[in-house]
């Protein structure tokens, strides 16, 4: 018919701290790289502020946008232009305010001659606001026939299993599943999006390797050095193990272990195939994690939270977790799952480490002559930080050399640098040829119908269903302390060893190993 099919965004709390970081910057991102193939967007930004003050405070966001770094400042300035003239901010309180904007939306599309094609509505919004402006988006907001619908949202998603279950019911009141597009930012980090692609490419070399029988083991790591300080009544409710471990490192947790299928471009079969990692996981005790806190934890919380003096928190700022997957490929091979506050390093990867037998069997003459048969074999995704900066793909060059997907090309390290054992000279190491930021890459994937980067109900579900016994066995005991940040004591590495999880603090306070599962 040539006319040009629209999509309005609109973006709720869209002058809140995740709006202003990174949605707007994303939203920008997708104009650049959709507009030109013949889509037509309208973007409005929503929250309860004034017009007159949120229009002041989106403009401001506006302004302060970026473009890719290939783009000339007077380029930049002529598509920020652009974007600010498609842009507008709406007061959304009431019901009445909802259908007026679905109004508008409508009438912009007729007066432009064209059809619509779609609406996103992103609730970047506090979750106990969700249910009322679900109400009013599936109210007054649906489009016309023939027009798709998708609500994008950010977790928490529930507390435990239960609450969980609540959420996506009342959620699903409102919404089909197709619709939903729950948000896991750990799954638009271009490493974590470059575990399928990768296990693709390589199909044939890693088939043999990817299991049991050449797996050591599988470590999935994200140490942070901030501490929850300015977050405290967040983070007093919800812990590591909520924060992280149950969303990221489970989800990171499932693209490692699952079985590959025939079509990883396929949603629907990436969900499936994700769902029966979760299925073959074999439920966690009491002795299969190691919890800390922060020595300075407590008294974060006094202060912020205003508890009276004697107050001890007993809430986990560090986790390391053993996971086992009981299926026929994994059976007896540990996942190891670790993430924690104010530790001494900022680090995120997942390390593939597998067994290289001929170093257990070798006389140390053979083993001194023979070295280099003996270096770690091992595969990792860095997902970035630390000292390789940005996000890579490692791999022992003693395995082979990886095909990799377009869009990664071969890079070389910092000089001198050792990585898990290893000089970087013993890696082939591989870098995205353009860094992006994991919101711009989810909107994308939004705008695009891949539902196999957000979280399905079925696996959301299944994956509280997986943590819930643990943290209620959790839920009365004191963490270990340690001493927090890189200058009052140095938090290691966790140990595994024996089939046993521990960690320990080199000065000043002593973590004891926790009970081997
Ligand atoms: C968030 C957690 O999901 O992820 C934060 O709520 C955490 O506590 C953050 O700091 C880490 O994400 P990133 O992208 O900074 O590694």
């Amino acid at each position: 018919q040539g006319l040009q099919g629209h999509i309005s965004v609109v973006l709720l709390g869209a002058t809140g701290d995740l709006a202003k970081k990174y949605l707007w910057q994303g939203l920008f991102q997708l104009y650049l790289e959709e507009a030109g193939k013949g889509h037509n967007f309208s973007f409005h930004g929503g929250a309860l502020t004034a017009t007159e003050q949120g229009q002041e405070a989106v403009t401001k966001i506006l302004e302060a946008l970026s473009c890719p770094k290939d783009v000339p400042p007077d380029r930049c300035a002529e598509l920020k232009g652009q974007f600010q003239r498609l842009s507008r901010y709406h007061q959304l309180k009431t019901t009445e305010d909802y259908a007026a904007l679905s109004k508008d939306i409508g009438a912009l599309v007729q007066r432009e001659g064209l059809w619509e094609a779609g609406r996103i509505f992103y609730f970047s919004v506090p979750p106990f606001a969700y249910a009322d402006i679900a109400r009013s988006v599936n109210g007054s907001c649906r489009p016309g026939p023939g027009a798709w619908l998708r609500v994008v949202l950010e977790k928490p998603f529930g507390h435990n299993h239960q609450s969980a279950q609540q959420l996506a019911a009342d959620l699903g009141s409102f919404f089909h599943e197709e619709e939903m597009y729950r948000v896991d930012h750990y799954l638009g980090k271009q490493a974590v999006a470059q575990i399928l692609p990768f296990r693709d490419q390589n199909r044939k070399a890693l088939d043999g390797l990817w299991s049991r029988h050449h797996v050591e083991r599988v470590e999935i790591v994200v140490k942070e050095t901030v501490d929850a300080e300015g977050r405290t009544s967040f983070y007093e409710e919800y812990g590591v193990i909520r924060d992280m471990l149950q969303n990221h490192l489970t989800e990171i947790l499932t693209l490692v272990a699952m079985e590959l299928p025939f079509d990883v471009g396929s949603s629907e079969a990436v969900l499936r195939h994700k769902l029966q990692v979760f299925q073959a996981l074999r439920g966690l005790r009491r002795g299969s994690a190691v919890l800390g806190q922060y020595q300075a934890y407590s008294e974060q919380v006094r202060r912020e939270l205003h508890k009276p003096a004697g107050f001890l928190s007993l809430t986990p700022t560090f986790a390391g977790v053993l996971v086992h997957v009981d299926n026929p490929r994994w059976e007896g091979v540990p996942f190891l799952l670790m993430s924690g506050k104010a530790l001494d390093e900022r680090a995120g990867y997942v390390r593939v480490l597998l067994r290289n037998r001929a170093c257990c069997v070798q006389s140390e003459a053979r083993w001194a002559a023979e070295q280099s048969a003996c270096l770690p074999r091992q595969v990792v995704f860095h997902i970035g930080h630390g000292a390789l900066g940005g996000p890579a793909v490692l791999m022992s060059r003693n395995l082979f050399r990886p095909a990799l997907p377009g869009g990664w090309e071969e890079a070389v390290g910092p000089p001198g640098l050792r990585l898990f054992g290893s000089p970087l000279s013993d890696f082939h190491v591989y870098r995205p040829v353009r860094a992006q930021d994991a919101y711009s890459v989810l909107i994308s994937h939004i705008f695009h119908g891949r539902k196999d980067s957000f979280i399905t109900t079925e696996n959301l579900l299944a994956s509280w269903a997986f943590w819930t016994p643990l943290l209620d066995s959790l839920a009365r005991e004191a963490p270990r302390l340690y001493p927090g940040g890189a200058d009052n004591g140095h938090l290691l590495d966790f140990e595994f060893s024996g089939g046993q999880l521990s960690f320990s603090v080199q000065q000043a306070e002593q973590l004891v190993p926790g009970p081997g599962p």
